[in-house]
């Protein structure tokens, strides 16, 4: 009963047994082996973009990072929804790594950036004003922090904005597989065919130790972005263990296979909170999902073992029984159908 996030999962076998694979024999350091070479190929046949450059790290918050150090200058400023991860958790790595660039927030439900909202910031900027923050990119998050999806047409017309404005656009994709998955597109539409320079597209969550991709659409940023992996010590020596994970994770079509699970698992939880008049907040477009609950209840899944997290995060819960308790519950690759009903045996108690 495990919902606190989809990190607390393990690791999905088949990546366990490629990096099990890679551990014989003797491979070329920082990325000139085999495995890596093959991980930019399988990308660039998943993604249809035969000119895409890809990047292995080992954690989200250095994909975003170094990746939007390559796309916005020390005086600019990228646009991205307050409640964005690389705004509310990543301890300032985008804007140390930006060299001073600052991040400006745009409100929105479901923490989606809506187009309306995007074209009034843009509006507001002072490109050519010495005084002020230059326009420097804008980020997104698919899926958002808040579960929900972007469809195509959506990002195309962010995209199309920030492109007006001259600025790239980075997506956040640690949960990638999960609006994948769920929307059956092709993640070619969900990206550079909509305009998104780069997706910085996350494994870690749905299968794997610790492996992110950065997928630079545009093989313009290459160098500079090699550049500053190894400025900022995520350059791996034994990186064939991290392509190793990415690869299997990649094969005919496992990623979406365990994303797929896991937005199952999302459904099934969602469905039960609500036979059982539990609040679902949120649409369950991945594998997220944000409930109202009574305190009763919340004791009783606590006395049961459950973990998940109170949100938002400064909530303490008091009052009667009958008080409302808000809180999110992340499925993963590895959550069972008996991890969702013995969830649900607590929450009717
Ligand atoms: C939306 C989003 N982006 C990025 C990350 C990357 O996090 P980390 O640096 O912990 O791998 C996370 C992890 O919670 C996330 O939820």
């Amino acid at each position: 009963m495990f919902f606190a996030s989809d990190n607390a999962s393990g690791i999905a076998p088949d990546l366990l047994a490629a990096m099990g694979a890679a551990a014989g024999g003797y491979a070329m350091p920082y990325g000139n082996d085999d495995l890596t070479r093959a991980v930019e190929a399988r990308v660039r046949e998943v993604f249809e973009a035969p000119e895409a450059r890809v990047y292995l790290v080992a954690t989200g918050t250095a994909a975003n990072a170094l990746a939007l150090g390559c796309l916005c200058p020390p005086w600019g400023r990228v646009w991205c929804h307050e409640a964005a991860h690389i705004e509310q958790d990543e301890c300032n790595a985008p804007e140390f790594y930006m060299g001073g660039a600052k991040l400006s927030l745009i409100r929105g439900a479901e923490a989606k950036i809506g187009a309306d909202a995007l074209a009034a910031a843009l509006d507001a900027a002072q490109p050519g004003v010495v005084h002020s923050a230059q326009p420097g990119a804008l980020s997104i998050t698919q899926a958002t922090e808040l579960g929900a999806t972007y469809t195509a047409a959506e990002i195309a017309a962010l995209c199309d904005l920030a492109k007006g404005a001259g600025i790239p656009v980075h997506m956040d994709g640690t949960r990638f597989s999960n609006a994948v998955a769920r929307m059956n597109a092709r993640p070619a539409d969900l990206t550079w065919r909509a305009g998104v320079d780069v997706l910085c597209l996350g494994a870690t969550k749905c299968g794997a130790m610790a492996a992110e991709a950065v997928i630079l659409f545009d093989p313009a940023r290459a160098w500079e972005f090699e550049l500053r992996r190894k400025r900022g010590g995520h350059l791996f020596s034994k990186m064939r263990f991290v392509a190793a994970q990415m690869l299997a994770w990649l094969e005919d079509g496992l990623w979406l296979r365990l994303a797929g699970h896991a937005n199952a698992m999302a459904d099934r939880l969602a469905a039960g909170l609500a036979a059982a008049g539990a609040g679902v907040l949120n649409p369950i477009d991945a594998n997220m999902i944000f409930a109202r609950i009574t305190l009763a209840q919340h004791r009783r899944l606590q006395a049961a073992g459950a973990r998940y997290y109170l949100w938002p995060k400064a909530q303490v819960p008091e009052g009667g029984g009958d008080a409302p308790v808000e809180i999110r519950l992340v499925t993963s690759f590895a959550t069972t159908p008996e991890d969702v009903d013995r969830f649900l045996d607590a929450l009717r108690g």
